[in-house]
């Protein structure tokens, strides 16, 4: 199965991904990282895209679908992928979907996350990265520790955007741009959204007994 996880900056994507991959042998596509990615290389186009996310602003979609048809078109990742913000924009939507239909594949459910915004500024404020495992913490909700963190302290660290001023752009973005995305899918009965006010381990019971259910 392919599925979308949909919220908010701070909703708890990544948080959640990590948690299907692990049991439902699934591949996280976050955009988000993969334009990190770029900006570690300090190529012309990683410089480009580290300004407009440090702006919360949206790369545009012609960077962002490259990058995802190189994920779709390889064969190792036939059904097993998980859009961590993508779509994130109606445009971004056809062009995934002309994409799975070129490689004959479909998205199974939209799961999308609902977080209040005072519990998401928290969140983000709290956030710790590793820029190694890509693992994502919390120091007031989920600290790494040695017993769910294995890499050296060295690589922990901040995002650049998690900074008040980007955090409040972020939001702007996500209403005027993202939040469209979810009529379309709404309006196609693949939504299911999910109180994503709870704890983690709570939001991911219920998560997981919605992807157990579905047959493709
Ligand atoms: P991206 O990296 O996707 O950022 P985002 O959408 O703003 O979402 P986040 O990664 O901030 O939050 P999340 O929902 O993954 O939450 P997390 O699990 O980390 O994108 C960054 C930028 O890249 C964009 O602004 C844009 O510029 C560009 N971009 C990306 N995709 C693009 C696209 N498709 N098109 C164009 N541009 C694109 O959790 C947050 C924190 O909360 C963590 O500390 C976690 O430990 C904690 N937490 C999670 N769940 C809970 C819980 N239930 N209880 C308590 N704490 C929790
Ligand atoms: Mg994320």
């Amino acid at each position: 199965m392919n599925l979308i996880i949909f919220g908010p900056p701070g909703a708890g994507k990544g948080t959640q991904s990590n948690n299907i991959v692990n049991d439902f042998n699934l591949i996280q596509v976050s955009t988000g990282d993969l334009l990190r990615n770029e900006i570690e290389f300090q190529t012309n186009l990683g410089k480009k895209i580290e300004i407009i996310i440090n702006n919360g602003e949206l790369v545009s979609d012609d960077i962002v679908n490259l990058l995802i048809e190189k994920i779709i078109s390889d064969s190792n990742n036939f059904n097993r992928l998980i859009f961590d913000g993508y779509p994130r924009t109606v445009s971004q939507i056809y062009s995934l979907e002309k994409l799975l239909k070129k490689y004959n594949q479909k998205i199974s459910i939209v799961l999308s996350l609902n977080v209040e915004k005072d519990i998401i500024s928290k969140r983000i404020n709290g956030r710790i990265i590793c820029e190694k495992c890509f693992k994502i913490f919390n120091v007031y909700f989920n600290r790494p520790n040695s017993k769910n963190h294995n890499c050296d302290k060295k690589h922990l660290k901040i995002r650049a955007d998690d900074n008040s001023k980007t955090i409040l752009n972020r939001f702007e973005t996500y209403t005027s741009k993202t939040k469209p995305v979810l009529d379309y899918y709404k309006k196609g009965g693949l939504l299911r959204e999910i109180d994503g006010n709870q704890e983690i381990a709570e939001i991911y019971r219920k998560i997981k007994g919605i992807l157990m259910n579905i047959r493709d």
